[in-house]
């Protein structure tokens, strides 16, 4: 943290965020006269992580809607927020999600802590998330590192150690930089300037801000920054979902609260294995989790596992039952072969 000249990183930087900044419905506008609602801000990052900007705006919008509140949220019944979570991904954040709102209504009478140690503390706020939400709802000086900001960083001050080793580089070289006053625009700023300038193919650097002192600009190879480590290879799945309908109803089922897809409604069937099953489905999709492909195929039944707890859910009103899309791309399948 420094005090900032008027031509120094952070002046420049924000000085385009004032007027370039994406208005995102999360957002408070640069110099924005209202403070920002910490619960948005924690909402929005938690689904930003490992998710796009675009493919957030709807579903920040739908539960700032429907929970405006972390006292609201709190309340909700799990089956109602999975299912509003469904089509987002990484199940996990949306339990977790649910225990953040529970922790904060029991044990910080509602109101999010203000320090970063503190927000770490608390379910699915990791290192990323405690330093957003400590800028950006509270004015801290955290150095704030997503994947935007490590491009643009790891391209501005030239490191050339791969990830994830380069991270320390990259926190060193960012953290003199985060201004005294306005962090969380600044951290927002870098974000955007990763997301719209220093983007990963053909980066715009002759409208960049921090061009001048960028010691990769003009680098033939800067699309090569940050380094990547070498890609593994993912293993395939294969697993088999049934289609058991009875009078224009279909059987789903829960996953086990543990596990992938924990906890969110599905259609019944068996473990997912590493050989192919025998059967032939009436429709298949491929599916890329982050540690393996899973190839499904659909197969028809007659009647449930008498084992298993279910619901006869109506056809008709299938998208409201919350599927994971794994099973919504399944079901659209079976929809464009069979009508
Ligand atoms: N990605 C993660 N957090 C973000 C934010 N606050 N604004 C824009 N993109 C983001």
């Amino acid at each position: 943290m420094s005090v900032q000249s008027p031509d120094s990183f952070a002046a420049r930087l924000l000085g385009w965020y004032d007027r370039a900044a994406r208005d995102l419905p999360w957002r408070i506008p640069p110099r924005g006269r209202t403070a920002p609602d910490p619960y948005r801000v924690w909402l929005a990052e938690i689904m930003l992580q490992q998710t796009t900007v675009a493919a957030v705006a709807g579903y920040f919008q739908r539960f700032a809607l429907r929970w405006p509140t972390v006292a609201d949220l709190a309340a909700a019944e799990d089956a109602d927020v999975m299912a509003a979570w469904a089509g987002l991904g990484y199940y996990a954040r949306a339990r977790n999600l649910l225990a953040c709102a529970r922790a904060v209504v029991r044990d910080h009478g509602g109101r999010f802590p203000d320090t970063e140690a503190a927000l770490r503390a608390l379910p699915g706020i990791g290192d990323y998330t405690a330093a957003a939400v400590a800028a950006i709802a509270f004015g801290r000086p955290a150095v704030v590192v997503d994947a935007n900001i490590e491009r643009v960083m790891a391209r501005h001050a030239l490191i050339e150690t791969p990830l994830p080793a380069a991270k320390k580089e990259i926190r060193a070289a960012l953290a003199p930089l985060v201004p005294a006053d306005r962090p969380g625009d600044f951290a927002q700023a870098l974000m955007d300037l990763g997301a719209t300038i220093c983007t990963p193919r053909a980066p715009a650097c002759a409208i960049c801000p921090v061009m001048a002192d960028c010691r990769a600009r003009g680098r033939a190879d800067i699309e090569r920054l940050p380094v990547k480590p070498p890609k593994k290879a993912k293993p395939r799945r294969h697993g088999i979902a049934h289609w058991i309908e009875r009078e224009g109803r279909l059987w789903l089922v829960r996953r086990p609260a543990k596990g992938m897809l924990g906890g969110m409604r599905a259609l019944p069937g068996g473990a997912w294995e590493d050989r192919p099953p025998d059967e032939a489905g009436i429709a298949r999709v491929d599916h890329s989790f982050t540690h393996f492909d899973l190839t499904l195929i659909l197969v028809r039944r007659k009647t449930p596992d008498s084992a298993t707890e279910g619901e006869w859910w109506p056809l008709s009103a299938l998208d409201a039952a919350g599927l994971p899309t794994l099973y919504r791309k399944l079901i659209e399948k079976k929809r464009e072969i069979q009508g």
